[in-house]
């Protein structure tokens, strides 16, 4: 399907009558939303769909417009007349890079998901086998029986060098790799504490936060530019992403320029290792809670292996109830919580007058626990996705990695490593929450638990 092939329903055939959609209750005057907003991000976004398909928020001054059932959302993303921006994003830029695929739009964002796209195809992924393995299992043997893991750290840990070794390939890469745990972690918090609390110069005084913050962005940039600046020295052009960055061209056929190929890299690398860091820890999580599905985990592995090996890159497509353990974890939890486009043009969504330049903001999280379209909507059920059950489930009320042309393209790769990781764990462990663990549910740029304390018990 492509994206200029589909077209939300109102818009096909007569222009209908346009409504104003209506403002959600419960506003504070002057405020507006808000501090709801701020306050209990999950919970406003959850109230939304008592309101309607399509929603006004009035923050401060400004009107954003807010979608809340499956279906508008498919709409939303599959519709041309939308694009990524809005404030997330221009923060995002300010920080991050204004170059790079995730903040792009046009002809400029669709050469690039040309160059990135190949690493990501499902026949890419075998390639990425080995080294999924080598760090499923180095985790499994860093944990010692009775010690408290940080689930924080290591989760972020793995997704960090999973994306890096893989996508970045390169001699020095462990050591890059645990850099850039160390400075994306800073950055993340940082991101998140300017994006909801947007202070301005203040972040400029020299206060020590301030400075950490500028000291991790800083080294992030550098580290980047030593990964590119070491591959080209090597003279190497391992079959990878970052070959494909470096030989890419532009519309005009030029080789991109360097700002451009730095920012792809942190575009690639930013949204890899949290999205994926905060998915391992709902999924440690989930193993601790729910002892029952973590030892049907472990006999699945059991009977796929043959209990004799550990687990492997080639086991997955057949662990099936462990994939559908780690769908149900991210429809409960899902990293990307809240997700923006802007208007291109007047428009219209669900037959609602859509102005251009309007903001409108949905929620995956609201959505994937949405009453409507879950029975037990706030159990934990992996057996939802069975086959025979799946099909119960309304279209677009299930897409963690969203759909049309800003679809993540690590879909794939996501999946094989956080189910691969999840067989792993469970099968050398049994874990219990520890003293000082809080898994309530954290909100920054992903959802996260607190602070995920956890004993691994041998089995
Ligand atoms: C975009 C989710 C892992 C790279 C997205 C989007 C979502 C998402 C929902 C679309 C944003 C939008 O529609 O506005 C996730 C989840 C992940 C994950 C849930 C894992 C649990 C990864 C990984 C990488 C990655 C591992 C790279 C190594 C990207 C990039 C984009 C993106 C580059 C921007 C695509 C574009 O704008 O064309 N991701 N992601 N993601 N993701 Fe992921």
């Amino acid at each position: 399907m492509t994206v200029e092939s589909v077209k939300s329903e109102a818009s096909a055939g007569e222009a209908p009558e346009l409504r104003e959609p209506p403002l959600a209750g419960g506003g504070v005057p002057g405020l507006g939303h808000g501090l709801k907003l701020v306050r209990d991000p999950l919970a406003f976004m959850s109230r939304l769909r008592d309101h309607g398909d399509v929603v006004r928020l009035k923050l401060g001054p400004k009107t954003v417009y807010a979608v809340t059932t499956p279906e508008l959302t498919g709409a939303l993303a599959l519709n041309p007349n939308f694009k990524i921006d809005g404030p997330l994003w221009e923060s995002l830029e300010g920080l991050v890079g204004k170059e790079g695929v995730a903040t792009a739009n046009g002809p400029r964002h669709r050469r690039q998901r040309r160059t990135i796209q190949p690493a990501f195809r499902l026949d890419a992924i075998p390639a990425y086998g080995p080294i999924m393995e080598e760090e499923a299992h180095g985790l499994t043997e860093r944990w010692q029986p009775g010690e408290t893991i940080d689930c924080t750290s290591e989760s972020f840990r793995v997704a960090v060098r999973i994306a890096a070794r893989c996508l970045l390939r390169g001699a020095s890469m462990d050591e890059h790799a645990e850099r850039l745990c160390v400075a994306l972690a800073t950055v993340f918090r940082g991101m998140y504490r300017r994006m909801v609390v947007p202070l301005g110069p203040l972040y400029n005084l020299p206060l020590p936060p301030n400075r950490k913050f500028n000291r991790a962005l800083a080294d992030l940039h550098l580290l980047v530019d030593e990964i590119v600046a070491e591959r080209r020295a090597s003279g190497q052009k391992p079959d990878d992403l970052l070959t494909a960055l470096l030989e890419a061209k532009d519309e005009n056929g030029e080789p991109i320029g360097e700002q451009e190929i730095h920012d792809q890299v942190v575009a690639i690398l930013t949204p890899g290792s949290e999205t994926v860091a905060s998915t391992i820890m709902w999924l440690l999580q989930v193993l601790a809670e729910h002892p029952e599905h973590a030892d049907k985990v472990c006999a699945e592995v059991a009977s796929v292996t043959g209990g004799g090996r550990p687990v492997a890159f080639g086991d997955v497509r057949k662990l099936t109830h462990t994939n559908n353990v780690v769908v149900e974890a991210m429809r409960l939890r899902p990293a990307v919580w809240i997700l923006t486009r802007r208007a291109v043009t007047d428009t219209e969504l669900g037959g609602y007058r859509i102005p251009a330049g309007a903001d409108i903001i949905y929620s995956p999280y609201a959505i994937q626990r949405d009453p409507k379209s879950y029975e037990g909507n706030l159990e934990f059920d992996p057996d939802r996705w069975l086959p025979e059950r799946a099909t119960d489930v309304p279209k677009y009320a299930m897409n963690p990695f969203s759909v049309g042309n800003r679809k993540c393209p690590s879909d794939h790769f996501s999946m094989a490593q956080l189910t691969l990781v999840t067989a792993a764990v469970a099968t050398k462990y049994r874990f219990e929450q520890v003293s000082g663990s809080n898994d309530t549910t954290r909100v920054g740029i992903t959802l996260r638990p607190h602070r995920l304390l956890l004993r691994p018990v041998p089995r």
